[in-house]
């Protein structure tokens, strides 16, 4: 998969997807990831990127022009884009699974008090929010969205089971863990644990996630 990211504050991406597992899938060639700074698409001499909104308002707005620019100068027929916005469509597992089958992102993230909105409407595929509440810049925002991509794709996560096994799979939040030891300021890992009955394991982790749904998130049992 290709991705390449469209930002006012490169850095704020690039610290987050070069570590650890990010880093690896780059280094394997699963993923090609280029962090672009916008106002390499700019053609004045200021570099200018924003402007004050029409009709009066506090704040800039994002300008259109190195925007389309630089999307039209990385897009392919494949590519899918994406801008990362407040009033965007929520980000969810499921969705972080669709987006991992396209060949091509590019990912655009806003600034300001927003962005024209010609952008919005004649170069994005989806405007997406990571939830509700509303950060300085999309630059933050689309770090996570291309970690829990990238983390979807084949051959990233060691075991090919354990992305089937996270929180939101299916539809329930994931089961309590426990690693050694087995008793710990007094607190014992519950039995059945350490009982090596697979049935019985999966049964209780079937319900702890059930439980643990119900107290945290119940509007995912509805
Ligand atoms: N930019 C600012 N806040 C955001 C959010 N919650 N999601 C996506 N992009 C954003």
């Amino acid at each position: 998969m290709k991705i390449d990211i469209l930002t006012l504050f490169p850095e704020i991406c690039r610290a987050p997807l070069s570590e650890s597992m990010m880093k690896r899938a780059q280094e394997n060639g699963i993923v090609d990831l280029r962090i672009h700074n916008l106002r390499d698409w700019t053609t004045d001499k200021h570099h200018v990127v924003d402007d004050a909104p029409f009709g009066g308002g506090q704040g800039m707005v994002m300008k259109p022009e190195p925007i389309f620019a630089a999307v039209e100068s990385l897009r392919k027929e494949n590519s899918f884009v994406i801008l990362m916005t407040p009033p965007g469509k929520s980000f969810t597992q499921s969705l972080a699974g669709n987006l991992s089958k396209h060949e091509h992102l590019i990912v655009v993230c806003g600034h300001y008090e927003g962005i024209d909105h010609r952008v919005t409407e004649h170069l994005i595929d989806m405007e997406i929010s990571i939830g509700d509440y509303v950060l300085t810049n999309g630059a933050i925002a689309a770090a996570v969205l291309v970690d829990a991509v990238v983390r979807l794709l084949p051959g990233v996560l060691g075991h090919e089971q354990s992305s089937a096994d996270d929180s939101f799979s299916a539809g329930l939040l994931e089961a309590a863990q426990y690693t050694r030891p087995a008793e710990f300021r007094g607190w014992k890992v519950p039995e059945v644990l350490l009982s090596g009955n697979h049935a019985e394991i999966a049964a209780w982790r079937k319900e702890q996630a059930l439980r643990r749904t119900r107290e945290n998130r119940p509007d995912l049992l509805k």
